[in-house]
């Protein structure tokens, strides 16, 4: 059974977007800010929740969350600028800069600010202790193991290149104490999707190297990586179960250190993925053999999970007259973008076979929906066939307004006609 369009628990139903789609010539994002403020209240049990804001780094989002009490993770200087913008302050831990590298760009910037370094290699802390003593560093750690939703968001074991490997952490810890450093905590991020199984492993992980390692810290982070019901009907990730087995973690640290320990969690995915959709128009449907093709006005660039991953994403059709699809009747349907690529297929699984959904019929002139784009939608969208990105709004408090124009042309164009020739 597709998913249908929701009607009343969500603002992301057919009342709310038809208009909208209606009015904007091309696809769009939509968001539901009340989504992601009842997401937030469900991990309140940690200490600090901080949002991965590579999930979803529209400024007006980080506002939302900064306005809720959420911390930020920045990977770039492009998110460290969003997150100073969104009015995060630089000192005290509010906004974390996570990488297994610093770019020169970045380095002086963290350094100017004071802004706390999650660090994913010794060599990070060697550069930072030359250019900012006394700097506050969290360490990441690559435990030995991972695990992802897809091999591509495995970020542990030894074909990962995130995170300082376990064995080097009494390395890192001198190198610390060598220089200054002031340590934060300890981070373990071990992929996006993790289950029950390997959760428990890293809890009891992260322990481990606390004991050995002899190191005392104010602080663990449990990373991010919760996973959403991208299926429809899929049951939803049970975050006190989640957070029960790293408050044991927790407390067994600080029995042996003797202080209380902070436990931090840092998802991106879990906050915004059910908040958002993709809204797209059918521009052309036709018949390839037995196959039946519906294609839309929105590609890969716009939504590159399914391209990428094979990633699964619910699709509703929403009819252009505002009658109610016909769930009654499917027909097997490969929906499929504009760009010029054979890859450029929504449904599709990892490695690129062709995977028919049953939907509703759809005629040149509705709209297909894509349900849980929140997170990594409009994050990961590229300006690939010169075709430039789309608008965001966002849905709050009964309103809704734009939280990112559509680029233009021009803007495409101008990085390259404003050369000084
Ligand atoms: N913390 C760290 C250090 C990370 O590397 C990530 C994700 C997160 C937190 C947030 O993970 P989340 O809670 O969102 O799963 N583009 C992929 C996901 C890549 C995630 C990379 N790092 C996707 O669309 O599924």
């Amino acid at each position: 059974m597709p998913r249908p369009l929701a009607t009343t628990e969500t603002a992301l139903n057919q009342n709310n977007l038809l208009p909208l789609a209606q009015q904007y010539p091309g696809p769009f994002w939509a968001y539901d800010a009340g989504v992601i403020l009842q997401q937030i209240e469900k991990l309140r049990d940690f200490d600090v929740i901080r949002f991965a804001q590579k999930a979803c780094s529209n400024i007006h989002i980080l506002r939302l969350m900064r306005s809720a009490g959420v911390k930020v993770d920045s990977v770039s200087l492009g998110e460290i600028e969003r997150a100073l913008v969104a009015g995060y302050q630089p000192e005290g831990d509010d906004i974390v800069f996570t990488a297994d590298l610093l770019d020169n760009s970045v380095l002086q910037r963290v350094a100017e600010l004071k802004i706390a370094v999650n660090a994913g290699s010794v060599d990070m802390l060697h550069q930072l202790a030359a250019v900012s003593p006394g700097h506050r560093v969290w360490l990441r750690i690559n435990p030995g193991f991972g695990h992802g939703h897809s091999q591509k968001t495995n970020t542990g074991g030894e074909n990962s290149k995130h995170g300082i490997w376990y064995q080097q952490l009494g390395e890192a810890l001198q190198v610390i104490r060598d220089h200054g450093l002031t340590l934060a905590g300890l981070h373990m991020h071990i992929g996006s999707g993790v289950d029950y199984q390997h959760l428990q492993q890293v809890c009891d992980a992260m322990v481990g190297q606390v004991i050995e390692s002899g190191a005392d810290i104010p602080a663990i982070s449990a990373g991010g990586g919760l996973s959403v019901p991208y299926r429809y009907g899929e049951d939803e990730i049970d975050t006190r179960h989640y957070f029960s087995l790293w408050n044991a973690a927790r407390q067994r640290i600080a029995s042996h250190l003797g202080h209380p320990v902070k436990l931090e969690i840092e998802p991106g995915r879990f906050l915004v993925a059910q908040s958002g959709v993709l809204v797209s128009q059918v521009r052309a449907v036709k018949p390839m053999g037995s196959r039946h093709f519906v294609l839309v006005d929105a590609g890969f660039s716009d939504l590159m999970r399914p391209a990428m991953y094979g990633s699964y994403h619910e699709i509703s059709v929403m009819p252009a007259d505002n009658s109610a699809a016909d769930t009654g009747t499917l027909q097997d349907t490969v929906v499929a973008g504009p760009l010029c690529e054979s890859g450029d297929v929504f449904t599709q699984l990892e490695g690129g076979t062709i995977a028919p959904r049953a939907l509703p019929a759809a005629r040149v002139g509705d709209y297909l929906v894509f349900h849980d784009t929140g997170a990594y939608g409009a994050s990961m969208s590229s300006g690939y066939n010169s075709r430039p990105l789309i608008p965001e709004v966002m849905f709050e408090d009964g309103q809704v307004r734009e939280i990112r124009r559509a680029q233009t042309i021009g803007e495409l164009l101008a990085l390259e006609l404003d050369t000084g020739e």
